[in-house]
């Protein structure tokens, strides 16, 4: 009797199949355990004592074996059941995103790898010769003005421009350079609208035999009408930088088009500068270019302020 019912609970697949191994087993009218417990009063009183302690443990164990099937087989509510209506439209998820600045700087370089040019890096701490001294900035220039940089501990300071990666690539490679370099510049210039005591820049430099200010135009207005649409109009303005000879200041229509706004700098490579990296000036010749990531990225989306940037504000973010 115990082995058999323990069999069928044990094999029940479903809630019936339990019900009716209960009824077989432990039902009250015609149940198998009660049909033995009506055996027990036909007993001489000598054999009761063993029998009902037996009958007892195997009662246990069949009662336990049907409450172990239940529970197997036993299901949650359904959802339905618990209210719940599948169909309906769910919470969806906030997803985050890149940074307008990231997205700009990853398009750039994507931009600029398709002219040609590779990625380069150099530190945020920087040493005074790849800052200054390498670029043609002697000592007593005013760009080194300690009003004008932010100066660390003995000859080091957060750079103030890209072009020290210029240095850092040509102090390691020999020519030809086709490079550009992506990072944070440091300046203390009084935060407003259009400038901040950090931004970035991205840096080219194209060093080759017979390299001319008509590439660095060609590259610099494709680059412009690549990222910034093709009826952007940028402008070359004659300038000076120690490190380029001539040297240009570029401006682009800001998008409202009432003013010019400076992109950045740019040059051809002053000899001095090949010299101090070992590159022989009358072999190369080449151009390089500065330009301000942040004013990109706001002439791009038609961003008005800066600090928008910089203040993690979900609400502007998540516009781009
Ligand atoms: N480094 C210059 C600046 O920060 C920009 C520049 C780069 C000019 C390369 C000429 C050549 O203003």
């Amino acid at each position: 009797l115990e082995s058999a019912g323990l069999v069928a609970f044990g094999q029940a697949e479903s809630a019936e199949g339990v019900e009716e191994a209960r009824i077989e087993f432990l039902g009250q009218k015609q149940g198998r355990l009660k049909a033995a417990q009506e055996r027990l009063k036909t007993l001489e009183p000598a054999a009761k004592r063993g029998y009902g302690q037996r009958f007892n443990a195997v009662k246990q164990a069949l009662e336990a074996a049907c409450d172990g099937a239940k529970a197997r087989l036993e299901r949650p509510a359904s959802l339905e059941d618990r209210g719940i209506d599948l169909t309906l439209p769910g919470h969806r998820p906030r997803l985050g995103h890149r940074h307008p600045l990231t997205q700009t700087a990853d398009e750039l370089i994507d931009l600029f790898g398709r002219f040609g040019f590779a990625v380069a890096r150099g530190p945020e701490v920087e040493d005074v010769r790849h800052n200054f001294e390498a670029l043609n900035i002697p000592p007593s220039h005013p760009a080194r003005d300690p009003l004008d940089n932010f100066y660390l501990s003995e000859g080091t300071m957060l750079r103030s421009q890209t072009s020290t990666v210029q240095i850092r690539v040509m102090e390691n490679q020999p020519p030809p350079v086709r490079v550009i370099a992506i990072g944070r510049v440091y300046r203390p210039d009084t935060v407003d609208a259009t400038h901040s005591f950090m931004f970035h820049q991205i840096e080219g430099l194209m060093v080759d035999r017979g390299v001319t200010m008509a590439d660095l135009k060609t590259v610099l207005r494709l680059f412009a009408q690549s990222y910034l649409g093709e009826d952007v109009q940028i402008r070359f303005r004659p300038s000076f930088f120690p490190f380029t000879e001539p040297s240009v200041e570029v401006d682009m229509l800001w998008h409202g088009g009432d003013r010019w706004v400076e992109m950045g700098g740019a040059g051809m490579v002053d000899p001095n500068v090949f010299r101090a990296v070992g590159y022989d000036p009358d072999e190369v010749t080449g151009f390089a270019f500065g330009l301000g990531i942040e004013r990109l990225c706001m002439r791009r989306h038609k961003i008005d302020d800066i600090r928008l940037l910089y203040q993690n504000d979900v609400r502007f973010l998540s516009q781009f």
